[in-house]
């Protein structure tokens, strides 16, 4: 196994944002996890890459139990994380992004920028442009992109298709699929779950902070309580409780009412620690 997540508690000071997850991804896989807002996707991931401390529980990565490693020699270790809401510095041209992501390497990048390139022809014909002067989907390519250059085993995504075009949403998930058959393992989070769930082999479902089911990415497709929860049948519906099967398929996509946000440049800011009344592990 390459990943581990065992049994994973995580507080934002008192609150408890995960409470006993469990989550393993085998080298080459692609697993997804999917779940309302606020289930705790996102945390799982920044736990993963060591934005957030354990309270309990343990991770291991590559046969070593990295709980307590901090997230910088994590990236090292091959962890690499594309964040929610992608993080590109927007004064900073496209292709000095990319050397960020490749800042705790040493050494020549030409390689892997030629790579990323390759992967992304968009972001060569800008590598010269403002990373803040791209639109949305540019920047979620370019944020994909850093993530590679520190050559990860595994890539952490989180939401990468939000605010996105239906026809690039298309284009990120069939970029996702060739990174992994490239080789890199892939632990992608996504609310849009029809998608995720088409590229995934496994997939998990969370509800508040816990993992309500876990099988064959595929069978989940076909699960009545999924798809009356996730797929578009029914907006409140949720997996844990006694929800009526059936409702509307995967066509009738919440993801077309994002069409509107996306050609206009995004500045977002870069991805840091967030700061509350949580002492940071040490
Ligand atoms: N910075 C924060 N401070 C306090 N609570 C937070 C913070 N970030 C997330 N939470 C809480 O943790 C839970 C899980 O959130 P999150 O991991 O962001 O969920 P998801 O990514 O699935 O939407 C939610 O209840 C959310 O309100
Ligand atoms: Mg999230």
């Amino acid at each position: 196994m390459l990943l581990e997540i065992n049994d994973i508690h995580v507080h934002y000071g008192k609150i408890a944002a995960l409470k006993g997850i469990s989550v393993e991804v085998d080298e080459g896989e692609i697993v997804t996890l999917i779940g309302a807002n606020g289930a705790g996707k996102t945390t799982t991931l920044k736990t993963v890459s060591g934005l957030r401390p354990l309270s309990s529980g343990s991770i291991r990565f590559a046969g070593a139990d990295i709980s307590k490693m901090p997230g910088h020699k994590r990236v090292l270790a091959g962890i690499g994380q594309s964040p929610e809401g992608r993080g590109v510095f927007p004064g900073m041209t496209v292709e000095e992004n990319l050397l960020m992501g490749a800042y705790a390497r040493r050494g020549d990048f030409s390689q892997e920028l030629a790579e990323v390139y390759e992967l992304f022809p968009r972001l060569a014909e800008r590598k010269s442009q403002a990373g803040g002067t791209m639109s949305g989907g540019e920047q979620q390519m370019l944020a994909i992109g850093r993530a590679l250059m520190a050559k990860p085993k595994v890539l952490l995504l989180d939401e990468p298709s939000m605010g996105l075009a239906p026809k690039l949403v298309q284009q990120i998930f069939s970029i996702i699929v060739e990174i992994n058959r490239r080789g890199t393992t892939v632990l992608l989070v996504e609310q849009n779950a029809s998608q995720a769930l088409q590229i995934a082999h496994r997939a998990y479902v969370l509800e508040t902070g816990r993992v309500v089911k876990s099988a064959p990415a595929a069978d989940l497709l076909d699960d009545p309580q999924v798809r009356a929860a996730y797929l578009g049948g029914g907006a409140d519906a949720q997996v844990g409780t006694d929800t009526p099967a059936g409702g509307p398929a995967a066509d009738a996509s919440p993801s077309v009412a994002r069409e509107v946000s996306e050609e206009a440049p995004l500045v977002a800011a870069p991805e840091t620690v967030e700061e509350d009344d949580t002492p940071s592990s040490s």
